[in-house]
C-alpha cells in the first residue's frame, strides 16, 4: 500500500462542504455560506490525506502526464468480506467531516463496510495541471472524473485486497449524477449506487429552477403572500432603474459594494440576479442539517417569507432589502458583472475562484448548462437574467469559442452520452427533495431497474446529512428505504 498511497499527515484547517450545491456556484461565485466556520477540529479525529497517481487523459494513450489525486480512508467499521462505500467528491474541495458523519456513515456502521472519499479532479487539492489555464481546463470533465474512479476503484481495489468485495458508490448533487453514471458506465465496479437530488438531465436554459423556488417559498407559514411581495420588490426596482438617482438610491438601499451603473445591460442583469440569490439559495438548503459541516442552516424559507410579508419593515422593496442585509451578514453587496468576470477569469490555485467558481463555470459552459435563468413568467423575479447573460458570461471568462452554439453541443452530447432522464441502468435509487429546485432535472419515477424515492419537504440532498430529532417523518422513512435497497443489493 505504502508504494502507491503516500499519506500527508495535513488536516484541513478550513473545512468546505463536500456537497456545496450547484447553486452556490450559480454564476461561478460562491455567495456567502460556502466556507461556513472552522470546524472544532478537536471534536473529530478526522482521516489524512492520501494520495492516488492518476492520469491527466485517460482517453489518449500518448499522453503520459500523471497527477495525485486525494482521497480519505476510515476503515472503522469494516469486518473482512464487508461491502466498501465509496463516496464521490464533486465541485468543491472534499470535506473529511464526511468520513466520520453522514447517513452514509450510519449504513457503513450497520453493514460493515469499508468508506472511501475521493475528491474531484480540479478541485479541492486534486490538482492535475499547474494552473487552470482554458488549455488545461480541457482535461476537466464528467468522463476524465468517471475515468478517475474506475481507476482508483480498479487498482485500490487490488491494493487493498478489496477487488472481490461489492463496491455501492454514493453521491450528492452533480456527484449524485457522477454515482448513477459510475454505475452507468461501469456497472462490473459497483453493484448499486445512490444518486441523491442528481440532476441526470443536462439542459442548457433552465428556468424551471426559479418555477421550483417560487412553488418552495409559497409553502412558508406566509403563503403566496412571499412571491406576492418578492414581484412588488421587483417592480419597484424596475422603476428606480429609469433613471440615474434612481441608481444611487438602489446602491443605497441595497448596501453594494459600487454604484450601480443602470445603463450597463450586465451590472443590472447581475444586479437583480444577485438579489435573487438569496432565495434561490435559501430554498436549495432549506433545514438541510450541513450544520456538522460547518455551515449554518438557520435561516430557512421562512426566516425571509416572515420579513417579505411583515408590514412593519416598510415597503415591500425594504423588505427584499432587509433579506439581502440579513444573507450578506452586514458586509457590502458586489454585484458588479466586470469584476466577477475578472475573478473567474483568474488562473491561479491560488486564487478565490480556485475554490470550484471557475471550474464549475467551465462545467456548465462545456457539459451542462443548468443555467438558472428568469426564461419563463412562473417565477417572482422579473424576466432579468436570461439565457444570453449565462452565455456572455462563458465567453468572456473563457473565450470566444464558448459561444451558444458549442455549449448547446456539449449539453446534447451530455444527454446522449448518458441517456439523460432516459438512462439504462440497474441498482440505483434517485432520493429527491419536493422543495429542491433541481428534482426538476431528475428522475421522477421508479420503475422496475431503479428507485425513486420522494421526499416530501425536504431539500437538495437532506437525506444525506445526520439525522436529527426534527427530521420530517417522510425523510426518516427515505433513509430507512435506501439503507433496505443497499441490503437487498448486498445480499444479491
Ligand atoms: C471513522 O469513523 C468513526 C465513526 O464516526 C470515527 O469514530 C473514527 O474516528 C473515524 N476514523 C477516522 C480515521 O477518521
Ligand atoms: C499555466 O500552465 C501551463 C502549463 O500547464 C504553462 O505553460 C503556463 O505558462 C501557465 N500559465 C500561467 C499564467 O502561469
Ligand atoms: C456604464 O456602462 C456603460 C455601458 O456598459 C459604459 O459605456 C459606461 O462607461 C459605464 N459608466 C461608468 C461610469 O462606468
Ligand atoms: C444564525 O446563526 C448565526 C450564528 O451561527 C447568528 O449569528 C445569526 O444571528 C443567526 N441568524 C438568525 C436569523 O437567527
Ligand atoms: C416584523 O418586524 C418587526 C420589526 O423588525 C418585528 O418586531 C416583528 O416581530 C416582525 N413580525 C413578524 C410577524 O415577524
Ligand atoms: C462558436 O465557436 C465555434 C468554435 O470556435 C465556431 O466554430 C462557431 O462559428 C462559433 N459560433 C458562433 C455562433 O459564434
Ligand atoms: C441539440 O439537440 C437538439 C435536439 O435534439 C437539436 O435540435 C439541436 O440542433 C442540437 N444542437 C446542437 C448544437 O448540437
Ligand atoms: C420524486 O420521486 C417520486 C417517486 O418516488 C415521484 O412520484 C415524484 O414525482 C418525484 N418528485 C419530483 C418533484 O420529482
Amino acid at each position: 500500500m505504502a508504494r502507491i498511497l503516500q499519506s500527508s499527515a495535513v488536516i484541513l484547517a478550513v473545512l468546505l462542504p463536500l456537497v456545496t450545491g450547484l447553486g452556490l456556484f450559480k454564476h461561478g461565485r460562491p455567495k456567502h455560506g460556502m466556507l461556513g466556520a472552522p470546524l472544532a477540529k478537536e471534536k473529530y479525529n478526522l482521516p489524512p490525506d492520501m494520495w492516488f497517481k492518476q492520469k491527466l487523459d485517460h482517453f489518449n494513450d500518448a499522453d503520459l502526464r500523471t497527477w495525485n489525486q486525494r482521497f480519505f480512508l476510515n476503515g472503522t467499521f469494516y469486518t473482512p468480506g464487508g461491502p466498501v462505500f465509496l463516496m464521490i467528491g464533486g465541485e468543491g474541495e472534499a470535506n473529511p467531516v464526511w468520513m466520520v458523519e453522514g447517513a452514509w456513515m450510519e449504513y457503513a456502521k450497520e453493514m460493515k463496510a469499508f468508506c472511501i472519499m475521493v475528491e474531484h479532479r480540479f478541485y479541492g487539492k486534486s490538482h492535475p495541471t499547474e494552473n487552470m489555464s482554458v488549455d488545461n481546463l480541457q482535461y476537466l470533465s464528467s468522463e476524465q472524473a468517471l475515468a478517475d474512479l474506475a481507476h482508483f476503484r480498479t487498482v485500490i481495489g487490488q491494493q487493498l485486497k478489496f477487488d472481490t468485495n461489492k463496491w455501492i458508490s454514493f453521491g450528492g448533487s452533480y456527484p449524485g449524477s457522477l454515482s448513477a453514471w459510475f454505475r452507468l458506465k461501469y456497472p462490473h465496479l459497483v453493484v448499486g449506487a445512490i444518486a441523491t437530488s442528481a440532476p441526470v438531465q443536462a439542459q442548457l436554459d433552465f428556468p424551471e429552477y426559479l418555477t421550483v423556488v417560487r412553488d418552495s417559498l409559497a409553502t412558508s407559514r406566509v403563503g403566496s403572500k412571499c412571491n406576492d411581495a418578492i414581484q412588488a420588490a421587483t417592480h419597484d426596482i424596475e422603476s428606480l432603474m429609469m433613471h440615474m438617482t434612481g441608481w444611487e438610491a438602489l446602491a443605497k438601499i441595497f448596501n453594494l459594494c459600487s454604484p450601480l451603473n443602470g445603463t450597463s445591460m450586465n451590472d443590472v442583469a447581475n444586479f437583480y440576479e444577485t438579489l435573487a440569490g438569496n432565495f434561490m439559495e435559501t430554498v436549495q438548503y432549506n433545514k438541510d442539517n450541513k450544520a456538522f459541516e460547518g455551515g449554518s442552516n438557520n435561516i430557512t424559507i421562512d426566516t425571509l417569507c416572515d420579513i417579505m410579508a411583515n408590514d412593519s419593515i416598510g415597503t415591500e422593496l425594504s423588505r427584499y432589502a432587509a433579506v439581502s442585509a440579513l444573507l450578506s451578514d452586514g458586509e457590502c453587496v458586489d454585484a458588479s458583472y466586470d469584476k466577477m468576470i475578472a475573478d473567474l477569469r483568474e488562473t491561479s490555485w491560488k486564487s478565490e475562484a480556485s475554490a470550484g467558481g471557475r471550474q464549475w463555470t467551465y462545467q456548465t459552459c462545456t457539459e451542462f448548462g443548468f443555467y438558472q435563468t428568469t426564461d419563463t413568467d412562473h417565477q417572482p423575479f422579473g424576466r432579468h437574467f436570461p439565457l444570453s447573460l449565462s452565455i456572455q458570461m462563458c465567453e468572456d471568462i473563457y473565450g470566444k469559442q464558448f459561444n451558444k452554439t458549442t455549449n448547446q453541443a456539449g449539453v446534447n452530447f451530455t444527454n446522449t452520452n448518458y441517456g439523460g432522464r432516459d438512462i439504462v441502468a440497474f441498482n440505483i435509487v434517485f432520493p429527491n427533495g419536493s422543495i429542491d429546485p433541481w428534482h426538476a432535472l431528475g428522475i421522477t419515477k421508479s420503475t422496475d431497474m431503479y428507485t425513486a424515492i420522494f421526499i416530501k419537504g425536504t431539500a437538495h440532498c437532506a437525506n444525506m446529512y445526520p439525522a436529527s430529532p426534527d427530521d420530517p417523518a417522510e425523510l426518516t422513512q427515505a433513509r430507512t428505504q435506501i439503507r433496505d435497497t443497499i441490503q437487498k443489493w448486498l445480499s444479491q
